[in-house]
């Protein structure tokens, strides 16, 4: 393809934004052809900021566009799985925001619509194209560590989101945890054969009265032996925390915060720095941009995408074994929950 690649944007909210940026600002060989939301204002003010020349008045008027190439699903989660399915159908190619859903019936039929259209899907689990990640990921994939042996993962959010998020989130496992799922079987490249969960309610009794918890540690264990643990909270006072170490049998790998900037103020009292990067859209920026431009890669140059749709399963299926042990306070198996391949 020697054009540029045509894309609509479907959903104008937080992700939305960030995304219509970096087809705007920061990826020549592609073009922000058009945007929609059921919010038309939400719509038509990150238009006019990214020069989108035109506002669909739905999904369908994009679907059904012959000169939109390839959509980028942005919309809230309980939408993502009928606009794959719309979107194959059209034969658009298509990145979609995480998760795909929350049931895996509607993600077995998502899949299927793409298989059968035989179009691009793309997942977007971002953290795989932060550059800390990526180099532990090359330190284990290139045997630079060795045989792997334990997986730590931290994963603190800075807040907690609000009781009326919670109920529509799916809960912490499927809406937060899942990054850090698709981290663990991106890190170690085996998949987890079971998870074990210490879960509680320690930061909001607004998010247990949800029926949701904050607090968790989940032990993972890999088909090929590596131990893993992850640990979240809904809330670090010092803000956003995302760490990860890879121990294997030569050495480990591992990646600290990122921070706004380097000094350190050494006084007689006291070392300080200021704190990490807040929040995921100041940490993960340079990730977003780096992860739709493999998708433009991926359909311009007719390559595989990097995070496909059983990328996109295989971390839902993680995250209901998750709250299963949670619920029954033991060890979940994978394989209780579903085969990790789609129906
Ligand atoms: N990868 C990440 O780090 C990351 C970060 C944030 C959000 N997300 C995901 O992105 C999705 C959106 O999250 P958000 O934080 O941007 O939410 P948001 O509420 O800010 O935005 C969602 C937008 O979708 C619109 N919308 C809903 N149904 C629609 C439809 N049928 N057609 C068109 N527009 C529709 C809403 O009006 C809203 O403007 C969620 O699935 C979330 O899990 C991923």
């Amino acid at each position: 393809m020697n054009s540029k690649l045509n894309i609509g944007i479907i959903g104008a909210g937080r992700i939305g934004k960030v995304h219509a940026e970096t087809i705007a600002f920061r990826l020549p060989e592609a073009h922000p052809a058009s945007i929609t939301d059921i919010n038309p204002e939400a719509a038509a003010a990150v238009a006019a900021r990214c020069g989108i020349a035109h506002v669909a008045a739905s999904s369908a008027q994009i679907l059904d566009d012959p000169d939109i190439d390839a959509v980028l699903i942005c919309s809230s989660t309980d939408t993502h799985a009928g606009l794959i399915v719309d979107a194959a159908r059209a034969g658009k190619h298509i990145f979609c925001e995480k998760p795909i859903a929350h049931s895996l019936e509607r993600i077995d039929q998502a899949l299927e619509a793409v298989d059968k259209a035989g179009v691009k899907l793309q997942i977007g689990f971002n953290r795989r194209f932060d550059a800390n990640f990526a180099r532990v990921r090359a330190a284990v994939a290139g045997g630079e560590i060795g045989a792997p042996q334990l997986l730590h993962i931290i994963s603190r959010d800075p807040a907690p989101p609000p009781a009326s998020y919670v109920k529509v989130s799916g809960g912490m496992f499927l809406d937060m945890t899942i990054h850090d799922f698709d981290m663990a079987r991106f890190l170690i490249g085996s998949e987890v054969e079971e998870i074990y969960t210490a879960a509680g309610v320690m930061v909001d009794p607004k998010i247990g009265a949800a029926g949701d918890v904050d607090t968790a540690v989940i032990t993972l264990r890999f088909a090929n032996g590596v131990i893993g643990t992850i640990d979240n909270s809904r809330k670090a006072v010092y803000g956003y925390d995302q760490r990860a170490e890879v121990l294997g049998s030569a050495s480990s790998s591992a990646t600290a915060n990122c921070y706004p900037n380097q000094a350190v103020v050494s006084t007689a009292e006291s070392v300080r720095r200021d704190l990490p990067l807040n929040f995921f859209m100041d940490r993960y920026t340079e990730s977003f941009v780096n992860e739709l431009r493999a998708f433009v890669d991926a359909v311009r140059l007719d390559k595989p995408t990097p995070v496909t749709g059983i990328d996109g399963r295989i971390p839902v299926v993680m995250a209901l074994a998750a709250r299963k042990s949670h619920d029954e306070r033991r060890p979940v198996r994978l394989a209780e929950i579903s085969s990790l391949a789609h129906a």
